[in-house]
């Protein structure tokens, strides 16, 4: 079966919009997709920092990337297709999904360095990005930050392609916020019925 890995950044949980959206997509992936969710609203993770930091450090440097710290990462680089799921804020994502993009991050499962340069060891041949916002960015905004890093992770981890599918202007005077969400979860039901 074909692995999807959802990550599940969406932290107001039920009363989320951006969950919504991805309750859209997942009901129309096909089935031959078998999802495993990590809600980060629910993981342990912590910013890289002091004894925290050091203990990676010492683990990488002997070798040992088969240690349970970085299940996480393991289970990344083996996925098939991504997904992730968060909320626009600050001009980007939540720094809960940072945090876990830094604790997966790790050279030799995520990614190696070679003579050429970093190279990206993830499996996957797709990331959909899925994601709404409170006022209204075109492709390309630079007051847009999140699609463009995420573009820039996606790359460095080696995985294939990243799209995304926004509702915007949830929050703009005078907008409908139903009307906007449900155009968004049609564009991601018919990108996952194309999965
Ligand atoms: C902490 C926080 C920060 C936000 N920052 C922005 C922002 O920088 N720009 C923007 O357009 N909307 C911002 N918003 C609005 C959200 O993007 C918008 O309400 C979104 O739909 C929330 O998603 P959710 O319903 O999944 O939580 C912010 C909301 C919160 C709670």
């Amino acid at each position: 079966m074909k692995q999807a890995l959802y990550i599940d950044c969406c932290i107001r949980g039920e009363a989320s919009r951006t969950r919504k959206l991805a309750e859209a997509f997942f009901a129309a992936l096909p089935e031959a997709w078998q999802v495993t969710t990590v809600n980060l609203m629910k993981e342990d993770f912590r910013p890289l920092s002091g004894e925290f930091f050091e203990r990676r450090e010492t683990l990488l440097k002997s070798g040992k990337t088969d240690d349970p710290r970085f299940d996480r990462a393991r289970e990344l680089a083996a996925a098939d297709l991504i997904v992730i799921a968060a909320p626009f804020w600050d001009m980007s994502f939540p720094a809960l999904l940072k945090v876990y993009i830094e604790n997966v991050s790790v050279e030799g499962i995520t990614f190696r360095s070679t003579a050429e340069g970093l190279k990206g060891l993830c499996a996957a041949e797709r990331c959909v990005f899925l994601t709404t916002r409170g006022g209204a960015y075109p492709a390309g905004d630079p007051l847009e930050q999140a699609v463009p890093y995420l573009r820039a992770i996606q790359m460095f981890f080696g995985i294939g392609d990243l799209t995304c599918v926004a509702a915007d202007g949830l929050d703009l005077d005078g907008a409908d916020p139903e009307a906007l969400l449900a155009n968004a979860c049609a564009e991601a039901t018919a990108l996952a019925r194309t999965l």
